[in-house]
C-alpha cells in the first residue's frame, strides 16, 4: 500500500495504472475511519474486475460551514492507515489542503449542482454541497476511477454525487453502502467520537423514530407533516436541538408527490454541539 501525499504523484500512479488498462474503485473518506468506511473499502476490493483500490483521506476545508465543526474534525491519519493496511488497497491519498487548493479557499471555482444542494442539508448548511461536489470531482479527475463508493448515511450526498457525474458525463459508477450502526441504532459517524457516553446512549433515539415513522408511512398514515412535527417535538423533548424531520421523494427529496411515492426520511439533529444525521428508506 503506498501513501501518497503529492498531488501530482498520486495522479501519475492512477494515469499508469489506466494506460495498462487496469481498473480503479475508489473511496474517498475525510479520516477518521470507523467500521462504516471500511465496509466501503471491503466493497471496493470485493468488485469483480477492479484491479486497484484507492482511499483519500482529506479533510475537505470547502464543506465547512462551521468553522467550529473544521477545528474540531478528528485528524487521525497514522490509526487510518494502520486500519487500511488490513486491506487490499492500493493507494491511500492524502494530500495537504494547500496544496489541493493552491488557489487559496476563498478563490477555489465551485462546483454547483443547483436546486437538490438547496433544501435539506444544503438549506441548513449553506455552500456544503458545492463544498463537497467541487473537492469530489476533483479527486475524480485526479483518480479517474472506475467506480466511486459512497455510505448512504450521507443520503442527500448520495444524490449530488450521482447528480455531479450526470452534469459532467463521468464514466463512473457510483456504489451506495448501506449505514453501519451501533447496538442501540446510532449510526456509526466520525462525529460519535464526540458524544460522551450518555449523549452515544441517547443518540440510538433518532433511529427509533426513524423506524417510528416508517411503521407509520406503512401503516398507511400520509400526514406527512404532522409526522415530521410529531418527531421534532420528540427530539426536542429527549434534549435534542432539532434541524429537520423530512419525509422525501427518495429521488428528488421533495415532499412525495404521490402516496406511493418511494420514500426516505431524514432526520439532522444536533445533541451538545454534535451534529447527527441519519435516514430511512421506506
Ligand atoms: O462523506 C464524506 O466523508 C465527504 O463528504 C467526502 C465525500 C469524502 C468529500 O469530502
Amino acid at each position: 500500500m503506498q501513501i501518497i501525499k503529492d498531488i501530482q504523484k498520486a495522479e501519475q500512479l492512477c494515469q499508469q495504472w489506466r494506460d495498462k488498462g487496469e481498473t480503479i474503485a475508489f473511496v474517498p473518506t475525510m479520516g477518521c475511519l470507523h467500521a462504516g468506511h471500511l465496509s466501503l473499502v471491503e466493497k471496493a476490493q470485493s468488485l469483480a474486475n477492479i484491479d486497484h483500490v484507492v482511499v483519500s483521506i482529506f479533510v475537505n476545508p470547502l464543506q465547512f460551514d462551521d468553522k467550529y465543526d473544521l477545528l474540531k474534525y478528528p485528524k487521525t491519519l497514522d490509526d487510518d492507515v494502520s486500519l487500511l493496511n488490513n486491506y487490499a488497497v492500493d493507494l491511500v491519498f492524502a494530500p495537504d489542503a494547500k496544496d489541493f487548493y493552491p488557489e487559496s479557499e476563498t478563490k477555489v471555482e465551485l462546483v454547483e449542482l443547483g436546486a437538490i444542494t438547496e433544501v435539506l442539508e444544503g438549506a441548513k448548511r449553506p455552500g456544503h454541497f458545492a463544498g463537497v461536489a467541487t473537492v469530489v470531482k476533483r479527486f475524480f479527475d485526479l483518480v479517474q476511477p472506475n467506480v466511486a463508493i459512497f455510505g448512504e448515511k450521507d443520503f442527500q450526498q448520495l444524490i449530488v454525487i450521482n447528480q455531479l457525474v450526470q452534469q459532467f458525463s463521468l464514466n463512473i459508477e457510483v456504489i451506495g453502502m448501506p449505514t453501519l450502526r451501533e447496538a442501540n441504532g446510532l449510526a456509526l459517524s466520525s462525529r460519535n467520537l464526540r458524544l460522551n457516553e450518555s449523549q452515544r446512549d441517547k443518540a440510538g433515539a433518532i433511529y427509533q423514530l426513524l423506524q417510528q415513522i416508517k411503521t407509520d408511512l406503512r401503516g398507511g398514515k400520509r400526514s406527512y407533516i404532522e409526522l415530521e412535527q410529531a418527531a421534532n417535538k420528540k427530539l426536542a423533548d429527549l434534549g435534542f436541538i432539532p434541524d429537520y424531520v423530512a419525509i422525501r421523494d427518495v429521488s428528488t427529496l421533495i415532499l412525495p408527490q404521490s402516496p406511493y411515492s418511494e420514500m426516505v426520511v431524514l432526520i439532522a439533529a444536533k445533541l451538545g454541539n454534535v451534529r447527527l444525521i441519519d435516514n430511512l428508506r421506506v
